[in-house]
C-alpha cells in the first residue's frame, strides 16, 4: 500500500515518521515535503494531484478547513485516511464520493514509535454499507499504525472525546513538565538534569500506571506517606484548581473536536 502525505507537518510527519514506510508527500511548502520524504526514503511531488494520482492511498494532513480545497485539488484519490481533528466520515465522504474512508485520531508520540491512534467505528444506516475496499485498506492501515502506536477502535461518536484524552495530551504533559523544570531551576537546579529528571519521571510513571492496571488511586497511594511530602503536594496541587482545569480543559477540547 502507497501512501500519499497530503501535507508535510507536524503530525503527518509524525505518523510518516511512525510507519517508516517509504511514502509520497506533498505540501505547499515545497522544502517541508521534500525533507519528509528523504527522511522516509520516498518521493516529494510536485502537487496533490499528482499525489493522488501516484498513491494508493492519500493520508490528509492538511488542517480541517482545508478540507475542501484540498479534495479539488487531490479528487483523483483512490482511497483517503483522514487525521483532521473534529471531521466527521460524513464530510469525508462527500468531499471523496464513492471512495473508502478511514478517519484517525493520532497523537504526536507516533513520531518516536509510542503513539496512540484511534480508528472510527462508522455508525452506518440498515442497509447501508462502506465501499469496496474500505475494511481491507483500514486492516491494512492499523497492521501499519501498530508499529508505532496503541491501536484503539472507537465508536465515531467518541472520536472527540478521544482528541481530549490524548490527541492533545503531549502539549499538556510538556506544560507540567516546564512548570516543574522552572520550579527545579528557582530551588538551584539546572534546566537540563531537572529536564532529564522530568522526562524520565514521567516515562516511569506511566509504565507503573500500566503495571498497576491504570489504577491512579493505588499508583498515588503507593507514594503518598500519611503526613509526608508527596500528600502537602497533592493539596497544594489541588488548592491551586489542577482537577477544575483539567474538566474545563477537557471540555473546551470536545466542544470544538
Ligand atoms: N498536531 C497534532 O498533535 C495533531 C494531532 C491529531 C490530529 N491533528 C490533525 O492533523 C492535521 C494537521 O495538523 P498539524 O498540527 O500537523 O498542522 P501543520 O503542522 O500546520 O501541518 C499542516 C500542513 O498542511 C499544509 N497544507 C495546507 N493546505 C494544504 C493543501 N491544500 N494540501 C496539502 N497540504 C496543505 C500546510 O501548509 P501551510 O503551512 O503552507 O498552510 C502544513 O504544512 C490537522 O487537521 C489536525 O487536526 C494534529
Amino acid at each position: 500500500m502507497r501512501l500519499g502525505y497530503l501535507g508535510s507537518g507536524n503530525m503527518a510527519s509524525a505518523l510518516a515518521r511512525g510507519i517508516g514506510e517509504p511514502a509520497l508527500c506533498f505540501d505547499p511548502v515545497a522544502d517541508r515535503a521534500q525533507a519528509l520524504a528523504s527522511e522516509l526514503g520516498g518521493e516529494a511531488v510536485a502537487g496533490a494531484a499528482a499525489l493522488a494520482e501516484q498513491a494508493d492511498v492519500v493520508v490528509l494532513g492538511h488542517k480541517p478547513g482545508q478540507l475542501a480545497a484540498a479534495a479539488r485539488e487531490a479528487g483523483a484519490a483512490k482511497a483517503v485516511v483522514s487525521i483532521l481533528g473534529g471531521v466527521p466520515i460524513a464530510d469525508l465522504r462527500a468531499a471523496y464520493p464513492g471512495r473508502p474512508v478511514v478517519r484517525l485520531m493520532p497523537n504526536t508520540p507516533a513520531g518516536v514509535g509510542k503513539g496512540v491512534v484511534a480508528v472510527a467505528i462508522e455508525a452506518l444506516e440498515p442497509g447501508e454499507s462502506a465501499p469496496e475496499g474500505e475494511a481491507a485498506i483500514r486492516a491494512e492501515l492499523v497492521d501499519l499504525l501498530r508499529r508505532c502506536a496503541t491501536v484503539v477502535e472507537l465508536p465515531e461518536a467518541q472520536m472527540a472525546g478521544a482528541t481530549a484524552v490524548f490527541g492533545v495530551l503531549p502539549a499538556y504533559v510538556s506544560l507540567f513538565a516546564e512548570a516543574t523544570v522552572d520550579a527545579a531551576v528557582r530551588h538551584g537546579m539546572t534546566p537540563a538534569d531537572a529536564g532529564r529528571m522530568v522526562a524520565a519521571g514521567i516515562e516511569g510513571s506511566a509504565a507503573l500506571l500500566r503495571a498497576q492496571d491504570h489504577d491512579t488511586l493505588a499508583v498515588r497511594r503507593g507514594v503518598t506517606s500519611p503526613g509526608g511530602s508527596t500528600a502537602r503536594g497533592l493539596r497544594a496541587l489541588d488548592r491551586g484548581g489542577l482537577r477544575e482545569a483539567v474538566q474545563d480543559a477537557f471540555d473546551a477540547v470536545v466542544d470544538v473536536a
